[in-house]
């Protein structure tokens, strides 16, 4: 689709138990009031502008005329330019949203011509006019509903309303002034208010077509794919208008092509103050975890480590006062980790924070003559806590380590001084907090 996705300013929240009324959305957004009038003003400057210069059909009448007779009479070429909003609003109902714009400064050109018999004569005349409109509204209301997982917009009202038409002929003979507009005005406008408000519903069908093509999925990668199935109907509420989505990660077709995640394309930034907030963002916890057990699925939780900060502990001759047996086995020989996730990764999300837990077995391996040879294995566990940020165009958060432990599973070098598995498994949490984004977890292969 070529609308673009714009800059909002987006809220995130994080929920643990999903709400009675939607069970099966992991995911919902909320759309404000600012949000509302945003895109409000985006719907409706963009309509302003496909609706002008709009065609009216043509008009024919006839009229009986004293002294003249019965006069034949034609409007053609109406075209009505320069629709410009003065104002609008946007209201959430019930059942849908309303929108309603207050337009000014609409002209209208057109053609006119008589014709009539007088005695053998025909007699014709031709002109043009231009048409002030004043004070003109209109109004739409439109309902959402949930159609197979998609969004199904439907108009249920449409109204438009001129106050006032201003016509100006030029040429005609007197007579035909008064003529004209008695004729012609209360037709000119039903049929600018007919062609407008239908211009509109075709406006409503795009826009409902368009939602209706929305993707169900979106490709996170080769492996992961959000389900973006719209569950339950939009919620209506007073100035907001609520979505749930399923959000749970699925395996993506083998052959897509990775496209931006689903906020990919969306910029956060830091909510200025509460009115500018436009859309909200719960997330829950299955979210997480439904990503995580997919990306263990596959294989991909795992990383060989050969380059660390400190990169003389990758080598046995680090460890000959430590482990003397590695050493004596292997002397001066390359080190690799191989750390790999036992199980998914696991998320819980309480008030104000997230707690994620992740078990690993660290395989230490030395590099014997160009093979690769485990020498010992711990199993270490790591659970840290944090809270998500939106931050910049990031979204990122802040993770603190909470809880880490190891055993050794086997060793054939002996037992391993704990010094080995603080220093090369988790260089940088001693005791500071880290930094960390969550895709950092998802290491690829
Ligand atoms: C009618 O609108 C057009 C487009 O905005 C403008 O160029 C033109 O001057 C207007 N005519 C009158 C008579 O206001
Ligand atoms: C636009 O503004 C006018 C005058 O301030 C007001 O009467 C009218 O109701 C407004 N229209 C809308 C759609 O807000
Ligand atoms: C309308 O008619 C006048 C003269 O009758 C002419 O000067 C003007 O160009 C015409 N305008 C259009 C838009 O045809
Ligand atoms: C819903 O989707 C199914 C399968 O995709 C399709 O057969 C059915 O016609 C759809 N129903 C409506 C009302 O679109
Ligand atoms: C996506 O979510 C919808 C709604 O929860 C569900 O019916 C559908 O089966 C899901 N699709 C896949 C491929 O899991
Ligand atoms: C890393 O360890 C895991 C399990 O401990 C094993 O399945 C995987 O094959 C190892 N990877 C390499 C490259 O040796």
């Amino acid at each position: 689709m070529g609308t673009p996705l714009l800059p909002l300013l987006v809220v995130l929240q994080l929920f643990t138990a999903p709400s009675p009324a939607a069970a099966s959305a992991h995911i919902s957004a909320v759309i404000s009031q600012s949000g509302l009038d945003f895109a409000k003003d985006l719907l409706v400057s963009h309509a302003a502008e496909t609706l002008t210069p709009l065609s009216v059909p043509d008009i024919e009448k006839s009229a009986s005329i004293p002294l003249v007779g019965t006069v034949r009479m034609t409007a053609s070429g109406i075209v009505l330019h320069g629709l410009a909003v003065t104002n609008s609003t946007v209201a959430v109902g019930d059942t849908g949203v309303v929108v309603a714009a207050t337009l000014a400064r609409a002209n209208l050109t057109m053609e006119w011509s008589y014709s009539y018999n007088a005695w053998v004569v025909t007699i014709t005349d031709r002109g043009n006019a231009s048409i002030q409109v004043e004070g003109m509204e209109v109004g739409v209301s439109m309902g959402m509903k949930n159609q197979n997982g998609s969004l199904k917009l439907s108009v249920m009202e449409c109204g438009c309303y001129m106050k006032e038409l201003d016509i100006t002929l030029n040429g005609g003979a007197s007579w035909f002034y008064q003529v004209f507009i008695d004729a012609f005005s209360n037709h000119i406008r039903t049929s600018v208010e007919n062609a407008i408000t239908k211009k509109i519903m075709e406006g409503a069908l795009k826009l409902d077509s368009f939602l209706g093509n929305l993707p169900k999925k979106i490709d996170l990668d080769s492996v992961a794919a959000m389900n973006v199935t719209f569950v339950n109907d939009p919620i209506f509420k007073r100035s907001s208008v609520e979505f749930d989505i399923d959000g749970l990660f699925i395996p993506s077709d083998e052959t897509a092509v990775p496209r931006g995640m689903l906020l990919g394309d969306i910029k956060f930034a830091l909510p200025l103050g509460s009115s500018s907030k436009m859309l909200w963002i719960s997330l829950d916890e299955d979210v997480f975890n439904s990503v995580s057990a997919l990306y263990f699925k596959a294989g991909l939780l795992q990383r060989m480590v050969d380059k660390i900060p400190d990169q003389f502990l990758l080598n046995t001759a680090s460890w000959r006062f430590l482990v003397p047996q590695l050493y004596r086995k292997y002397p001066d020989d390359s080190m690799l980790l191989n750390i790999s996730a036992t199980s998914p990764p696991s998320v819980r999300i309480s008030v104000g924070r997230i707690d994620a837990t992740v078990d690993l077995d660290v395989t230490v391996n030395v590099l014997d003559f160009g093979k690769i040879v485990p020498v010992a294995c711990m199993s270490v566990s790591v659970a840290v806590s944090g809270a998500a940020a939106v931050s910049g165009n990031n979204l990122g958060g802040r993770v603190d380590l909470d809880y880490f432990s190891f055993t050794l599973k086997w060793s054939k070098v002996g037992k391993l001084h704990t010094v080995l598995v603080q220093a090369s498994s988790c260089p940088s949490s001693r005791g500071s907090p880290s930094e960390m984004h969550i895709s950092s977890l998802l290491t690829q292969k």
